[in-house]
């Protein structure tokens, strides 16, 4: 009589989660990445876990544990991501929030580029990475629920419309990076949910906290 019945709304869901950051190497011992400390994905494939579902978390590399409950597949460039999410379709609903770096260097450098005496620096050339999340939303197994993320420093909630539109998402969570020492490596977050039929502004509150929330939403939109 004194334990509380378990709230598992997502059991029997599978769900595919991308977080941190993608990294592209340039030569043997450098990369491109994407600042990223994979708190906020790492916390929502925990709180999608511990609702019941079966979560496949795909992370570039992080600092962080793998969070408890759920399967990882541990990744470094955007090719790599792409390839891990594409494989564990189809899912109920799919949850990117990696920072994935948008352009990496055409060709890596089979050996370590060396400073030459005299001589200038190199200059790289960049091709643009694919995007998993619009491949994802216009997948032929498409998930029924594809949520992204948004970053943005200045017209937050057109900017997000038009990703939502574009990359045939159905949320778009979107967060102001404009002010300094905020989201970025810290532990608190302020969103808004962008869908077609509008948006939704939560408090700022903890990135646990945010993904709790965001957990119960998708178990609410799932179970319609
Ligand atoms: N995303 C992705 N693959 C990419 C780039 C972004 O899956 N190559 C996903 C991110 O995980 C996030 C969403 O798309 O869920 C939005 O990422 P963002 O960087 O804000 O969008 P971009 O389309 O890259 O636009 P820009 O960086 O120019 O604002
Ligand atoms: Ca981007």
């Amino acid at each position: 009589a004194f334990f509380k019945p378990a709230h598992r709304p997502l059991v029997g869901k599978t769900i595919v989660v991308t977080s941190g950051p993608t990294v592209e190497p340039i030569d043997p011992v450098r990369y491109i990445a994407n600042r990223s400390s994979g708190k906020q994905g790492h916390a929502i494939a925990a709180a999608l876990a511990r609702l019941g579902a079966t979560v496949r978390l795909v992370s570039g590399p992080v600092s962080i544990p793998d969070p408890e409950g759920v399967s990882v597949v541990h990744v470094e460039t955007a090719r790599e991501m792409k390839q891990a999410v594409e494989k564990h379709l189809p899912a109920d609903a799919a949850v990117m929030v990696a920072a994935v770096a948008d352009w990496r260097v055409e060709s890596e450098w089979g050996q370590k580029l060396k400073k030459q005496p005299g001589g200038g620096a190199p200059t790289l050339r960049m091709v643009e990475n694919p995007d998993i999340l619009a491949g994802v939303g216009h997948h032929a197994e498409r998930p029924r629920l594809v949520v992204g993320f948004a970053a943005e420093t200045q017209d937050l909630l057109a900017n997000a419309r038009k990703k939502l539109e574009k990359k045939g998402a159905d949320w778009i969570v979107a967060n102001d990076v404009s002010h300094e020492g905020g989201v970025m490596g810290g532990d608190r977050n302020h969103v808004r949910i962008v869908s077609k039929s509008g948006v939704e502004e939560w408090p700022e509150m903890t990135k646990e906290e945010v993904a709790a929330r965001l957990a119960e939403k998708i178990a609410e939109a799932l179970g319609e």
